[in-house]
């Protein structure tokens, strides 16, 4: 009998077609519902998401012929890996799929944000032709600390490089990467040189709001902050605290911590205050959580997943 994979999210379709080619036989519900694959999971041994529901115990505890739970992206926090694990299920994602776009991405943002591109181009179609103004700020010259050295953060400093700045990263469970450009440092001594930094560190317990009122008041210098990686890595209102008394000189930020679970929307409640700041401040770059997304990451994230499927 035919091997059963179920994919639960809009996917690039070369996945079904490689996916096929390997004799899997391939189901593809991108408006399924968590309650309705919970009650057909047990036909099946694999499945494809990105970020539609949380593949908890109790949908696991359904899932009993699953081999593997496959993630297109990067971040596992809406899969409970570790009881997946026990379970004898194998756990895959693809951040080679979208590292370079997010890398792209921050690097764009950030260029923005220091040139004032959005401002002044606001301005400049508004019929203001406001020079003084729009000064930028060079890049070459600055110091970069990056926080998480995984695909992202690696691909991130590859592209600095050529910018002449002095690239600093620190990842916690990772060492020996150090490389002519880029100095592996702790995260005290990012603290302590930084003028601009970036997250590409994934959501846990440790990372939940890691930039908060403390890492803020305790950096020696005012920096910038550029955050792809996931909206509860900061805490807004600290970030808008540090706005508003300077340190933080600005913010490119492609996640909030107002999201939804699936990363569709921003939640439907009342906008909160420090959001509101963060809406309307110039200070503020914002883009809806799509860093990863391009029109090459998405097949890319096909075509990953099959070569990790081939198991
Ligand atoms: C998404 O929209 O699913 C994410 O941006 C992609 O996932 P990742 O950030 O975990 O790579």
């Amino acid at each position: 009998m035919k091997k059963r994979v179920l994919i639960v999210d809009e996917l690039h379709p070369l996945l079904k077609e490689k996916l096929t080619q390997m004799h899997w036989s391939v189901d593809v519900d991108e408006t399924i519902s968590k309650e309705k694959a919970q009650a057909i999971i047990s036909d099946y041994q694999g499945i494809v998401i990105r970020s539609k529901f949380k593949i908890d115990k109790p949908f696991i505890d359904k899932a009993i012929n699953l081999h593997f739970i496959a993630r297109a992206g990067a971040g596992m926090e809406n899969i409970d890996v570790e009881y997946a694990q026990q379970k004898g299920i194998i756990c895959l994602n693809s951040p080679e799929g979208n590292r370079d776009a997010v890398a792209e991405h921050a690097i764009g943002m950030l260029l923005s944000l220091l040139n004032k591109i959005y401002t002044s181009n606001t301005e400049v179609k508004s019929g203001i032709w406001n020079r003084n103004a729009n000064w930028g700020i060079t890049l070459q010259g600055k110091t970069v600390g990056i926080i998480g050295f995984g695909n992202t953060g690696k691909a991130f400093a590859q592209r600095l490089v050529s910018f002449g700045v002095a690239i600093l990263a620190h990842d916690k469970y990772k060492s020996g990467f150090a490389t002519d450009n880029i100095h592996e440092v702790s995260l005290d001594f990012i603290k302590d040189n930084a003028d601009i930094i970036s997250l590409h560190i994934p959501l846990t317990e440790e990372t939940n709001y890691l930039i908060n009122d403390s890492f803020i008041k305790t950096t020696k210098k005012p920096f910038y902050l550029i955050n792809t990686a996931r909206g509860k890595n900061v805490h807004t209102e600290a970030l808008v605290a540090g706005i508003e008394c300077g340190k933080i000189l600005g913010a490119c930020l492609d996640v909030l911590e107002y999201e939804n679970l699936n990363f569709e929307s921003l939640s439907q409640s009342e906008i909160p205050k420090p959001l509101h700041y963060l809406l309307t401040s110039e200070k503020v770059l914002l883009t809806p959580h799509v860093a990863g997304w391009t029109h090459e990451s998405y097949r890319k994230h096909s075509e990953i997943l099959a070569e990790k499927i081939k198991y």
